[in-house]
């Protein structure tokens, strides 16, 4: 079993009004075999704590700590992240233009695996996990995410999942912008990447529609850039009923 342990985390971002505060001590623990949804509402940090687990330049961490099997994460690059077995989808994917989806695929298999998959059973692994995402063969020579629906888009990242089979993934917002067979397709997706091996997944998401097809363990309410409050599957159905009202007074979270 691994573990991924989140202490105190403050993350700042720089603005042109000097360094902004926006996580402000995040406590969060996930374990292999477990999956925690991430529900909070607009501005709240989400997003920002899935890119500074995942090392992007911009967001500065200045206390905390982020830890895989007690070593500390931050003081890797992120190629030693995802070596270590971390994975992030992005809520808006990058387009990469002039790189292929199949060269992308295997350039970061390699880079994860640590050697160059074997092509013949690698174009094998690589079709049958496309054809499991619904994703037509024709992709695999398209530029990466260039021109790409947002469902496209996130299907893509889900293919990714199946394929580098990372020890943990966040995923952020991997439902928005899909139709129902696509968040079908995707959450099956999620469920057979849950269901390979030893993974813990972090779901961030507006929405209980998806935490139907993919049960989560544990879900946090995130607000103002911290965890509130924490609790089972019936906690989501609270929020959708409910709100954030009662976690941020009513206020815009921007306001906070
Ligand atoms: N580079 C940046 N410069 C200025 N402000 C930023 C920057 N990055 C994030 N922020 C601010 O930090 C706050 C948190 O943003 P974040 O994207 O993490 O929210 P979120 O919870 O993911 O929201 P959503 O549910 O809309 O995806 C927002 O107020 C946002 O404007
Ligand atoms: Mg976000």
């Amino acid at each position: 079993m691994s573990t991924l342990e989140i202490k105190d985390l403050h993350v700042s971002v720089a603005t042109d009004d000097g360094a902004k505060e926006i996580l402000k001590g995040v406590d969060l623990t996930v374990r292999t075999g477990e999956t925690h949804a991430i529900m909070g509402p607009n501005g709240s940090g989400k997003s920002t704590l899935a890119y500074a687990v995942a090392g992007h330049p911009k967001y500065e961490i200045t206390s905390g700590s982020v830890t895989l099997d007690g070593q500390d994460i931050l003081e890797m690059t992120v190629d030693e992240r995802a070596r270590a077995g971390l994975f992030l989808a992005m809520q808006y994917p990058v387009e990469v233009p002039g790189v292929s989806m199949s060269n992308f695929l295997r350039s970061a298999a390699t880079a994860v695996r640590g050697e160059a998959p074997k092509l013949r059973t690698w174009v094998k692994e690589v079709k049958g996990a496309m054809s499991d995402l619904d994703i037509a063969s024709d992709f695999a020579e398209r530029s990466v995410n260039e021109g790409f629906s947002g469902g496209e888009k996130k299907r893509h990242e889900v293919l990714q999942l199946a394929l580098l089979k990372p020890k943990f993934a966040v995923l952020d917002e991997t439902d928005s912008g899909l139709d129902v067979d696509a968040l079908r397709v995707v959450s099956e997706g999620v469920n057979r990447y849950r269901a390979g091996g030893e993974t813990g997944v972090l779901l961030i998401t507006h929405y209980t529609r998806i935490l139907q097809h993919i049960t989560p363990d544990r879900v946090h309410v995130f607000a103002g850039g911290r965890v509130v409050e924490s609790g089972g599957p019936e906690l989501a159905d609270e929020l959708e009923k409910n709100g954030y009202v009662r976690f941020t007074g009513g206020k815009a979270e921007a306001a906070v």
